[in-house]
């Protein structure tokens, strides 16, 4: 039974207070009821499939410009389609188009751009790049992954769990087991904040930062989420739901690979290690994905489908981010 345009309409109208003309840098800067606003948006449209009646929700077609320093499948393709899923337009630039900081400083980038588009994405190799941009830029400046967060990724994470496992609270069991980087930034702050459980396992060294750990802990005494931290993966694994892994080494840490594949080669998710899990618990993946590394091959293609369906979400989770940013 698809959900009438009008009441669409009105869920969007309804958190527009909440998102709208807001940057998206930080989890660490939103609230849970946006959190679940962008998830609550993204099953309805995923639901019932609107894309083609979407030119409904923008009376002018909005623009995106997506400023990348870094390589990209899933986000730059989901932005795109999501612009074009609303009638809107996305503009790609690349590293070379741009020279973020080296042939224009950042601050001019962002004057330049908040004169000719709707909002701003950037793909950054440093945190403070995206909040620059969003300190200078007069329009809405979206992260789209840095060294220290990937707060959109969270999102279809977020879905993704809800989906297979059920509703996001206290009754949830995460577990993340690999680097301490971004993207464990990022799902530390969304369990945190939405009340769901998170135990990550990581090696000596790798561990996340004291500020996102900090930030996380912070959320959970009002939520009662359990966040637990270690470097045991068969104890962070332990009767969880689902069990989520990424890269060893990052974009822009390529040149440490090596010396990472050694150290966090007990940490590789397999299904040795998936035996410590509640039964019929799903694995999950940001993508790319690296087999025999941080994911056995055997575990990747059980899993596929759980993990292409985080990849899916992307564009779900994306599509009702820019709706409740740029609203109707
Ligand atoms: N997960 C993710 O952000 O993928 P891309 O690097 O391909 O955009
Ligand atoms: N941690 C990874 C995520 C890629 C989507 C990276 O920053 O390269």
């Amino acid at each position: 039974m698809p959900l009438p345009v009008e009441q669409l309409r009105e869920l969007i109208t309804t958190d527009v207070s909440r998102w709208r003309k807001q940057n998206c840098v930080s989890l660490m800067d939103h609230s849970a009821q946006q959190i679940r606003a962008v998830l609550e948006l993204a099953s309805e449209l995923k639901a019932h499939d609107l894309q083609r009646k979407s030119s409904v929700f923008w009376d002018y077609p909005r623009t995106l410009a997506m400023l990348f320093q870094k390589s990209s499948l899933r986000t730059r393709v989901s932005f795109e389609v999501s612009m074009a899923h609303l009638r809107g337009h996305a503009v790609y630039l690349s590293p070379d188009d741009v020279g973020l900081g080296i042939r224009e400083s950042v601050a001019d980038v962002a004057h330049g751009l908040s004169r000719w588009v709707d909002a701003i994405t950037a793909r950054v190799y440093h945190h403070s790049m995206v909040t620059s941009l969003a300190a200078h830029a007069s329009v809405p400046v979206i992260n789209a992954l840095s060294d220290q967060e990937h707060p959109i990724q969270a999102f279809a994470d977020l879905l993704t769990l809800q989906e297979h496992c059920g509703r996001l609270g206290n009754e949830r069991h995460l577990a993340y087991v690999g680097d301490g980087n971004n993207v464990l930034h990022a799902l530390l702050i969304g369990c945190a904040k939405l009340g769901v459980n998170i135990r990550a396992a990581y090696p000596k060294g790798y561990e996340p930062a004291a500020e996102y750990v900090e930030a996380a802990l912070q959320a959970a005494q009002s939520t009662g989420a359990h966040i637990t931290l270690s470097n045991d993966p068969a104890e962070a694994v332990h009767q969880a739901e689902a069990v989520y892994t990424d890269v060893w080494a990052s974009m822009g840490q390529e040149h440490e690979k090596e010396e990472r594949a050694a150290i966090f080669a007990p940490y590789q998710v397999n299904s040795a290690l998936l035996a410590h899990a509640a039964p019929n618990a799903i694995a999950m993946h940001c993508l790319p994905a690296h087999r025999e590394e941080e994911i056995s091959s055997e575990v990747m293609t059980l899993h596929n489908t759980t993990i292409f369906d985080q990849a899916e979400n992307r564009l779900h989770t994306q599509k009702a981010l820019l709706l409740l940013i740029l609203g109707l």
